[in-house]
């Protein structure tokens, strides 16, 4: 076994940590506050390569590795999870999708303005009444004679929504089959026929905007269903492996930050006469904290590692998502309790990061569904 990082992945992590701890770390507070969305630094972050990293350079790419992406993500998600959210879902809910199931033309025309960050691009599979129970979806897609389809309905909770120029749809285009009926669209937002809806105030990652789509009529040229017609369910799925890594990336990248500002504030503050650091109950929450954290980041790179080896990978990504996220939620909530008053006081960013981590317990497959995925990998039962 080799811990030793590329070159390449080295120099994108470097990347990553400048502009975080430059552009990013700075205003994250100010954009959580606003809930504005960082647009600049999204499209800085696209000049730098960290909008499409696993996309070929011939995409508008980075055209690096699973890993590389995973450090990426660590790196921004220390300094703002907000970013990493929207970062997470253009790499590998958006741009990922494509590339593994769109045609030429399809990439060259629909991944490369996205992996480049001269736009933004979303992916939307969950609807008001549809959320782990993915086939539930009411979305409708009904055939033309032409081979086009047209598309009624709406979708929740899609992540850059307001901003997105592409959107990869997944919508119902036999709804007898179940799971063998649904299929992946192409969406350009410019057309007619789509809306934005609601946008939702969240708890957490203030600044990704967030909104309800609807479509109303909304004519699919035949030229843009991603794959083949009823294999969308399998596409939404293999794409979530894969996005559960950047999620998992995410919660590990917060819970560095949670971990070294605890570190530091265990230093600092005296109680009693003394560094709280050094009294047993203060070590053993540290000692906890770095044990979770180390082994979700190791958990997290397992994951990318067995990705790239090709092949499926949703019990390593599962684990890592579950193993991230929760570690985060408790990493976070520890380092609030080290912090006291200051924790809970919106002076510091604990009260950010404990509020940003509930998140990665819920999207991209909640830690209900993430145990379903592995148990039943694991047994063979359903
Ligand atoms: N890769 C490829 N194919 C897969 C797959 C995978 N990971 N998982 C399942 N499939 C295939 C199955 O093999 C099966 O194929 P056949 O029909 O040929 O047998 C088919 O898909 C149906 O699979 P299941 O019977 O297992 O489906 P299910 O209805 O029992 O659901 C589930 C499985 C795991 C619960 C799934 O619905 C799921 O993951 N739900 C959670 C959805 C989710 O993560 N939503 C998040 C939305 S994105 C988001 O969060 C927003 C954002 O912007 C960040």
């Amino acid at each position: 076994m080799d811990f030793r990082f590329s070159d390449d992945q080295l120099s994108i992590q470097s990347i990553a940590r400048d502009f975080a701890q430059k552009r990013i770390a700075p205003v994250a507070a100010d954009f959580d506050k606003s809930g504005e969305f960082p647009l600049e630094n999204i499209r800085q972050m696209g000049q730098l390569g960290l909008m499409g990293i696993e996309v070929p350079v011939e995409y508008g790419g980075a055209g690096m590795d699973s890993i590389a992406y995973v450090l990426a993500m660590i790196e921004i998600a220390a300094a703002d999870c907000a970013h990493s959210t929207i970062m997470s879902v253009n790499n590998t809910l958006y741009c990922n999708g494509l590339l593994k199931f769109g045609s030429e033309e399809q990439k060259r025309k629909y991944v490369t303005p996205i992996a480049s960050g001269e736009a933004i691009g979303a992916f939307a599979l969950t609807e008001p009444q549809s959320g782990s129970d993915a086939t539930a979806m009411r979305c409708r897609a009904v055939r033309q004679g032409d081979g086009s389809f047209v598309i009624n309905g709406k979708k929740s909770w899609i992540t850059s929504g307001p901003v997105a120029k592409y959107v990869l749809l997944f919508a119902m285009s036999d709804p007898d089959k179940h799971a063998r009926g649904i299929t992946a669209f192409m969406i350009d937002t410019a057309r007619a026929g789509f809306h934005c809806g609601k946008t939702e105030p969240k708890l957490g990652i203030r600044a990704s905007a967030t909104c309800e789509i609807e479509f109303e009529d909304y004519h699919v040229p035949a030229e843009d269903v991603i794959g083949s017609e009823g294999h969308g369910f399998k596409i939404a799925m293999g794409v979530l492996d894969a996005g559960r890594i950047g999620i998992a990336s995410q919660a590990v990248g917060l819970s560095r930050a949670a971990y070294q500002a605890t570190l530091t504030y265990a230093h600092d503050r005296k109680a009693f006469g003394q560094s709280i650091g050094s009294f047993q109950m203060i070590q053993q929450k540290i000692a906890d904290m770095k044990c979770k954290l180390d082994a979700a980041e190791l958990l997290t790179l397992r994951a990318a590692w067995t990705k790239q080896q090709g092949g499926r990978f949703s019990t390593e990504a599962a684990v890592a998502k579950l193993s991230a996220s929760e570690a985060a939620m408790w990493i976070t909530h520890q380092a609030v309790q080290v912090h006291g008053g200051m924790g809970y006081s919106k002076e510091m960013p604990l009260e950010r990061y404990f509020r940003d981590a509930k998140i990665t317990e819920i999207y991209e497959g909640t830690s209900e569904i993430q145990r379903l995925v592995i148990a039943r990998n694991e047994t063979g039962l359903r």
